[in-house]
This record gives C-alpha cells, sequence and structure tokens, in this order.
C-alpha cells in the first residue's frame, strides 16, 4: 500500500451530513479539537435524507463516506442521526479508520439530563422509524422512562433554507410540539443535527424548562476520546502551520457557502461542488 494513503496523525477529520445540519457537530469539533484539519460534506443536492427508504440511505451514506476516505481522513464522523441510525453498520466494516456516530452520544446526554423520566425525542421519519434512539434512550435510562416521538420532516426544509428564526418556522415548531408539550416533557433530543439550526424556535414552542439535548458537544468529546485512544489525536501547532478546514456540498457552492457561513459564525472562504453518485 501507498504510505501516503495510509491516514496519520496529521490527516483532517471527516465529517458528513445530508446538509448544513452537520455544520453543528463541525462547530463543536472546531471548538473542542482546535487542532485538527477537517474535511466537510453535506450532501443538500440528495437531501433530506430523512424521507427516503434504508437502502437509500445506506446508498447514500456509502458513497458519502467513500469520497471522504479518497480525502485520506483518519476518522469519519457521520454528523447526521438518519444516517447513524440506518448506516454505522455497514460505514464501520468498510471505513476501516475509527467512526464516530451521533445518536449513542444524544441518547447518554437525554438519561442523564431527565428529572421526571418524560422525554421528547424529535427527529426526522426515518430515524423515527427506525427505533434506534427510542432504544439507545430506554437502555440507559432509569426504569419507568417514558418516551415519546415525533417526526419533524419540514424542519430539514427550513434549515436548508437559511429560515431558522421566522414566523413560518415558529408556526411548524408549535404544530410539531403541541404533543409533546401537552405530554409533560422535561428533555427534549434535537434528533436531527439539523434542528439545532432552529433552537431558539424550538425552545419557544417547548417551553424554557424543557432541557434541549443537541448531542453536538458529545458526539466531538467522544471524537476526541477516540482520537486520543487510537494515537491520532493532533498536538498543538506551530503558527507556520494553520489549521485547515475544507468544505464540500453536492449542491451550489455558493449556497453553501454563504448558509454555511452564516451558521459557523465565521467566513467558509470556498466551498467545492462535489459529484457525489461518481462514489
Ligand atoms: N441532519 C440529518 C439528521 O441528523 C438528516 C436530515 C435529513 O436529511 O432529512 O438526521
Amino acid at each position: 500500500m501507498n504510505p501516503d494513503a495510509i491516514p496519520s496523525l496529521r490527516s483532517p477529520v471527516g465529517i458528513f451530513d445530508s446538509g448544513l445540519g452537520g455544520l453543528t457537530v463541525l462547530k463543536e469539533v472546531m471548538r473542542l479539537l482546535p487542532d485538527e484539519d477537517t474535511v466537510y460534506f453535506g450532501d443538500s443536492g440528495r437531501a433530506p435524507y430523512g424521507t427516503k427508504s434504508h437502502d437509500t440511505i445506506v446508498k447514500f451514506a456509502l458513497q458519502d463516506m467513500r469520497f471522504l476516505l479518497e480525502h485520506r481522513v483518519k476518522a469519519i464522523v457521520i454528523a447526521c442521526n438518519t444516517a447513524s441510525a440506518h448506516a454505522f453498520d455497514p460505514i464501520r466494516e468498510e471505513a476501516g479508520i475509527p467512526v464516530l456516530e451521533v445518536i449513542g452520544p444524544g441518547a447518554r446526554a437525554a438519561a442523564a439530563a431527565t428529572r421526571t423520566g418524560r422525554i421528547g425525542i424529535i427527529g426526522t421519519q426515518a430515524t423515527v422509524d427506525s427505533g434506534v434512539y427510542l432504544r439507545a434512550v430506554e437502555t440507559l435510562a432509569p426504569l419507568g422512562v417514558v418516551i415519546h416521538q415525533q417526526a419533524c420532516p419540514l424542519f430539514v426544509g427550513l434549515a436548508e433554507e437559511g429560515w431558522w428564526e421566522n414566523d413560518i418556522a415558529r408556526r411548524v415548531a408549535a404544530e410539531y410540539l403541541a404533543p409533546l408539550k401537552r405530554a409533560g416533557i422535561d428533555t427534549l433530543v434535537l434528533g436531527c443535527t439539523h434542528y439545532p439550526l432552529l433552537k431558539r424556535v424550538i425552545q419557544e414552542a417547548i417551553g424554557p424548562e424543557v432541557r434541549l439535548i443537541d448531542s453536538a458537544a458529545e458526539v466531538a468529546r467522544a471524537a476526541k476520546a477516540r482520537l486520543e485512544q487510537v494515537g491520532l489525536l493532533h498536538g498543538p501547532r506551530a503558527d507556520a502551520d494553520p489549521v485547515r478546514h475544507a468544505y464540500y456540498t453536492s449542491d451550489s457552492a455558493e449556497r453553501f457557502r454563504q448558509l454555511g457561513g452564516a451558521f459557523l459564525r465565521h467566513e467558509v472562504p470556498e466551498a467545492h461542488k462535489v459529484e457525489i453518485e461518481r462514489f
């Protein structure tokens, strides 16, 4: 094997999602792992994943993984609950490098946060239908936990559109979250990485007393621990060796650059368009 093809400590961390949602995870990775280069791929051209069948989600997720492997990443973060729920095993089998997913960390945080045992989980239809979150929280939470799940498919479109805090987003949130509010949950898992983009309207609709669980920070912590464990964590950098973040999308690069920059709150200098079907 060509030694250049073997990922090393200096290789980037690969992160993918169906679109912009995974940037919520990237942001935490940048914060907790400030010395790591990253390669981000957002499959906005084929989003949403959450309305697709299991086979399609697996096919898309494997293509996203292969694209990242071409960049010789040293680890992959599946910054997408839908892909984590449906494609974690096939990705882990094929990748040959550490792979992190978002559902376990979110479920652990929810089980630790609840006081009353009434937990809400919102996610895409495919995530809710998979039952993966439900089982993970039930396994981790103390006895007597009551879980209410709700699919919120329109949130993904709102997030991709950049409609993060307008009246339409507020009305959609109020409609989706009304049953969870009636159920008196004290903890709400944002089981889709797009949803933290709408955090403000979600908190408004569910009420200030409900604790929102966004697994991004937990996943970044898990990634750090895993890199440390396998001896691939990048140490502090010299000034002459700046960190690099590369952005790829399967849709308009300009649109990704603008919305991604607005979300990350720093400029995304350039994004590149990828023909993902090639992989
Ligand atoms: N952001 C993804 C998730 O966490 C997928 C949203 C979608 O494409 O439907 O589930």
